[in-house]
């Protein structure tokens, strides 16, 4: 299919709101060929749901599809069925072990009590004066290490975020792999010298170099989870916020709180509105011919979740925030077998800062422009201006 429609994902109007190009791409492109990023684009669910869970046809490991990857860089992301079965089972299950609920009640309660000192005050911004301090909390303590501050972390988080694009910018590839390996060189240090003990680290450090376990492809793959989860905490933190405040105090204002099933349902639908997690990307195996055109193996596809996640075919009404929708078949965390491995933790944070604005929102007020970080990958605001009235 040939269109003229030209899109750069990284113009600042797209980042600031995608949504309109995504309902053009759906509705007039489906399968669309963008230049830049030498890839077939998808944004409707059915085919971004078949591309994630059909890992037969669709390859995240690309040296299924003939690439190189040398072992020191080999991690979760970078291995499918079956070989990333061990890991990723040995990595959920000791991500799931953790405290989730009361790590993520504390952080809320340090949002809490950092939003009391705020009362009245002025403008604040959100992102550095709650969502920072709430995700760098819930990270640190999933993962039973401390060595990093919301403002140690931000480089490597800037680094890693941006080079998210660096098929559309080369330019990011540099910085993002140093980043990379600073980050890597930091959590190699916590396991030489047995930090974390407690934690998500400790549990998975126990399984380092066992067979089919080598000591790198366990850092990278702890390295890449500490970030996808502080990443995307704060990124969501961050969306939640704006939408529900957006929305107005009537959004909240009939959902109780105290009921967990409403808040996971709640949760849910934010996730859907507004995931932080634009894209993915699979390299296909083989022909395959999708709405008129055909895709030949080795060439890249991104499954456009963001988008998928507003396809009217597959969700009523869907640029409407409906709190218990049900069902929420979504594709915020993808599907299939690399499908997020921190979902439970996500939902669970979720959860509670739904809870804390439900709390709090009808004294809270946008309070100037909210800026996003020019990346497109992960949509991700970096200041959002709100007054809280006390
Ligand atoms: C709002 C929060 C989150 C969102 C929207 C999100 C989204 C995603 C998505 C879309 C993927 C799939 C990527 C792909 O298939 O190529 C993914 C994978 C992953 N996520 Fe999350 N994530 C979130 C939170 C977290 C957290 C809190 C953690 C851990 C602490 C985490 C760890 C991971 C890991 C390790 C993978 C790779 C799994 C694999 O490749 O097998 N994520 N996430």
């Amino acid at each position: 299919m040939t269109t003229t429609l030209v899109w750069n994902p990284l113009d600042p109007a797209s980042i600031q709101d995608p949504y309109p190009i995504y309902a053009e791409l759906r509705e007039r492109c489906p399968v669309y060929w963008h230049e830049g990023m030498s890839s077939w684009v998808l944004t409707r669910y059915d085919d971004c749901q078949w591309v994630l869970r059909d890992h037969a046809a669709f390859a995240r490991d690309r040296r299924r599809a003939g690439a190189e990857i040398p072992d020191d860089k080999l991690n979760i992301q970078t291995q499918d069925p079956p070989e990333q079965a061990l890991l990723r089972g040995v990595t959920a299950r000791s991500l799931n072990s953790q405290r989730l609920q009361e790590i993520c009640a504390e952080a809320r309660e340090l949002m809490e009590h950092r939003l009391r000192g705020l009362a009245g005050a002025g403008p604040f911004d959100l992102m550095r004066d709650l969502a920072g301090p709430g995700a760098i909390h819930v990270i640190n303590n999933v993962f039973g290490v401390h060595a990093y501050t919301q403002d140690s972390y931000a480089p490597i988080y800037r680094g890693l975020t941006q080079a998210m694009d660096s098929g559309l910018d080369p330019e990011r590839l540099a910085p993002g792999r140093a980043a990379g390996r600073a980050l890597s060189e930091e959590v190699g240090g916590w396991f030489a010298d047995g930090l974390g003990q407690d934690g998500l680290l400790g549990m998975v450090t126990g399984h380092a170099d066992v067979p089919g376990l080598p000591t790198p492809y366990v850092v990278n793959t702890i390295a890449a989870t500490y970030n996808a989860g502080f990443s995307t905490l704060y990124a969501s933190t961050g969306a939640i916020t704006l939408e529900v405040l957006r929305a107005g105090p009537a959004l909240l204002a009939d959902l109780d709180p105290a009921d967990p099933h409403v808040l996971t349902l709640a949760a849910d639908e934010l996730m859907r509105f507004t995931s932080p997690a634009q894209a993915t990307a699979r390299v296909a195996l083989e022909p395959v011919e999708l709405h008129g055109v055909r895709i030949e193996p080795k060439q890249t596809i991104v499954t456009m979740m963001a988008a998928a996640n507003r396809d009217p075919r597959q969700f009523a009404d869907p640029d409407r925030i409906v709190l218990d929708r049900a069902p929420n078949r979504h594709l915020a965390f993808a599907w299939g077998p690399h499908i997020c491995l921190g979902a439970r933790l996500a939902m669970t944070w979720a959860a509670e800062v739904i809870a804390f604005l439900a709390e709090h929102g009808p004294r809270l007020r946008l309070a100037g422009q909210e800026e996003y970080m020019r990346a497109a990958t992960l949509r991700n605001l970096v200041r959002l201006p709100l007054e809280y009235a006390g």
